[in-house]
């Protein structure tokens, strides 16, 4: 556990408090992956008034959607799930091929787009402030992620109450709130999307190494955190 943990456990509790009471309705996203069930479990033990829901891309692994079963026998809730347009993927799979995302980033974010980009605006119409588990720590593009952000793309508060935990801070908090978690984290896969475009990482290679693998880290973002118009952050301490 890294230094200060105790203060940034308590920060974010009150902030997902704070959401809930300001922001109504508050909806968090989740990928299941591990910080994401620090922040189900920070909702659901303390009762925040928050609605939980994921995108079902049709090319999660096994394991990610074991976690949904886990979740709801743990806490007896049922996590909302959203579809991508069964049209809009007949057609991709269709014209281009089911895993045409290898041949070009463009190809890679349309998938992205039909699967995972469009129905977010579905589950996010008509709310206050959306939530994710997104951290400085992950990524160069996420090096500048400010905790509070106004989404202007989908016209909401967006929160990414993790934003100054570190790796070593969210699997504290798993082990000592025995919280249920993914078991791909234990086989190697710090960061996990769709089956097709994750694979593990060596030790001591980036923790975003293995997700599209094939592409340059800078292009890296599936689109669901577009900031002033852009993919990626520009540091603002540059
Ligand atoms: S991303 O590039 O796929 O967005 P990552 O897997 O690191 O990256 O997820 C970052 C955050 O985006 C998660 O903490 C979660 O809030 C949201 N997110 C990613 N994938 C999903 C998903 N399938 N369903 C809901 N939220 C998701
Ligand atoms: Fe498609 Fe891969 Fe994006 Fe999933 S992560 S939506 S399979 S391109």
């Amino acid at each position: 556990m890294s230094t200060g943990f105790t203060q940034r456990l308590a920060h974010t509790q009150a902030l997902l408090e704070r959401i809930a009471t300001e922001f109504t309705p508050a909806v968090f996203a989740s990928s299941l992956a591990a910080e994401d069930m620090v922040l189900t479990d920070l909702i659901l033990r303390n009762k925040i008034n928050i609605g939980i829901f994921s995108l079902q891309t049709g090319r999660l692994p096994p394991e990610t959607l074991a976690v949904i079963e886990q979740v709801t026998t743990t806490y007896d809730y049922a996590i909302e799930l959203f579809y991508p347009n069964p049209q809009a993927v007949a057609a991709y799979v269709d014209n281009k091929g089911i895993d045409a995302f290898y041949d070009s980033v463009e190809l890679r974010k349309e998938c992205c787009h039909i699967r995972k980009v469009e129905p977010l605006g579905r589950a996010l119409s008509g709310k206050a402030a959306w939530i994710t588990g997104q951290r400085r720590s992950q990524s160069s593009t996420r090096a500048a992620l400010d905790e509070q952000e106004h989404d202007t793309a989908h016209g909401l508060e967006k929160f990414n109450p993790l934003a100054d935990w570190s790796e070593e801070d969210v699997w504290h908090y798993i082990r000592t709130h025995s919280v249920p978690y993914n078991a791909l984290h234990d086989a190697g896969y710090p960061s996990i999307g769709c089956a097709p475009c994750t694979r593990a990482v060596q030790p001591g290679e980036d923790i975003r190494a293995g997700r599209w693998w094939w592409e340059t880290p800078e292009s890296k973002e599936c689109g669901l955190h577009v900031v002033d118009g852009k993919l990626v952050r520009i540091n603002k301490s540059n």
